[in-house]
């Protein structure tokens, strides 16, 4: 596995897709111990202190345009399933691309493109960032909301050995999207942190919806049930648990 590391980058994201504009091959990593401009979904800012786990994976997938939002499915199933299978633990992934333990954040995905080009497979930068380290320095508004590996498991954890058993998995799921997308799509229902509870769409129009989260449609959107019965595909924006008065007076 060829692995570019660095001690501190802008992002990974940027490095891995100017590395793939010089034509770096599928499988091509580039890691960080820090990020001073890590990026998120939607231009947010990804907090990326001494602390976290940052990499890029560079992927050239024979994908159609149409199946390249799904990659970040198969990302998020391939992180989940390797954390589980080596460590034991129990993740959630809330639609489309964070990994979740117990209603908390551990982990982001951003996959960027290059310009698409006909005839030629998609060029594909898969960023993971991941809450390692309990005394990462991150501001207040976000600690209440973010989960540390080291939390959920604090056995030492080698990190060469999840930085490659994690750019394995994502490989392998990649490939399992572009040999059988509706397999890879059935094997996200049993992760889906928002199945079946009350959610919250916040699109990027700024409107609002509320509803009943019904797992991915076919083309690995998201289902929203509506009050009136309509089901919604939501390819945008983005869905959180919504807070009821039940759930309000619960909390209470
Ligand atoms: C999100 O939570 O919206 C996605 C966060 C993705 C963060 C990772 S860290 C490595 C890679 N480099 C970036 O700038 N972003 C991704």
């Amino acid at each position: 596995m060829k692995i570019v590391r660095f001690l501190q980058l802008e992002s990974t994201n940027t490095k891995g897709l100017e590395l793939a504009a010089d034509g770096a091959e599928h499988g091509t990593v580039v890691s960080a111990l820090k990020q001073t401009g890590g990026r998120g979904q939607y231009e947010r800012s990804f907090f990326s202190p001494p602390g976290g786990l940052y990499l890029s994976v560079i992927l050239r997938p024979e994908l159609v345009f149409e199946n390249l939002p799904a990659v970040t499915l198969a990302a998020g199933i391939a992180c989940v399933h390797f954390l589980k299978m080596e460590y034991g633990m129990e993740l959630l992934l809330k639609w489309p691309n964070d990994l979740y333990f117990e209603g908390k954040k551990l982990a982001g995905i951003l996959t960027e493109t290059l310009p698409l080009r006909r005839g030629s497979p998609p060029v594909v930068v898969v960023g993971i960032g991941i809450n390692l380290k309990k005394n990462m320095d991150v501001p207040g508004e976000i600690a209440g909301r973010i989960v540390f590996l080291e939390n959920i498991q604090p056995l030492k954890i080698k990190l060469p050995r999840l930085l490659e058993g994690i750019v394995e998995a994502v490989i392998e799921y990649v490939n399992m999207l572009v040999m059988d997308r509706k397999k890879l799509l059935a094997l996200y229902e049993k992760y889906d942190h928002l199945l079946n509870k009350t959610i919250r769409w916040d699109s990027p129009d700024g409107s609002e919806l509320v509803g009943i989260g019904q797992g991915i449609g076919d083309n690995g959107q998201y289902r929203l049930l509506d009050d009136a019965g309509t089901v919604h595909l939501i390819s945008a924006g983005s869905l959180s648990e919504a807070i009821t008065s039940e759930t309000r007076n619960h909390n209470q």
